[in-house]
């Protein structure tokens, strides 16, 4: 299946059985994939990149083990770089397997909520930032 396809399954069964629901300022989501996102993201992802998806202060510098610390999901870092496929793999994968500490989450949440963990956090992004990331071909 096509990822749209599965994306926009998603956004219809999150947000209430076939309802039509508009989206987030022309964005991807709608406003209550973003509700469920905020509450996965705060029960799985907050006590490391922080309620708001602000990350750590000092995330570009690697800790006194090596690794990097949680870098911010606002649009503040380089989450934003990535298309929405390569931000699913970093939720589902982690960054364990790249030598990072992150964990993955393809155990934990279905893709419905992965998507939805990115909404959410994308929601922070202001909106030149999610235009770039449009112009970079976010959704491509
Ligand atoms: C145990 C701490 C921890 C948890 C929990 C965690 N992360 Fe991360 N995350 C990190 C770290 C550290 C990195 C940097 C790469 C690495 O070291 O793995 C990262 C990197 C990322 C990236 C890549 C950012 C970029 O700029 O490329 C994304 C996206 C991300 N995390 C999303 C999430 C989401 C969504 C959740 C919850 C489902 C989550 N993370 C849970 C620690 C965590």
């Amino acid at each position: 299946m096509k990822p749209v396809l599965i994306m926009l399954l998603g956004a219809v069964f999150l947000s209430g059985c076939g309802e039509s629901e508009s989206k987030v300022d022309g964005r991807w989501y709608t406003p209550s994939l973003v509700d469920n996102g905020k509450r996965l993201f705060i029960d799985n992802c907050a006590e490391c990149h922080g309620v708001a998806a602000q990350g750590t202060l000092h995330w570009n510098k690697p800790a006194a083990n090596g690794k990097y610390p949680p870098p911010p999901l606002n649009g503040t870092a380089h989450a934003w770089h990535h298309p929405l496929k390569g931000l699913k793999r970093s939720v589902q994968l982690g960054g364990v397997p790249m030598g990072g500490s992150m964990p993955g989450f393809a155990d934990t949440l279905s893709d419905a909520e992965t998507e939805a963990v990115i909404s959410y956090f994308q929601s922070q992004w202001p909106a030149p930032i999610y235009q770039a990331w449009l112009d970079r071909g976010g959704l491509k």
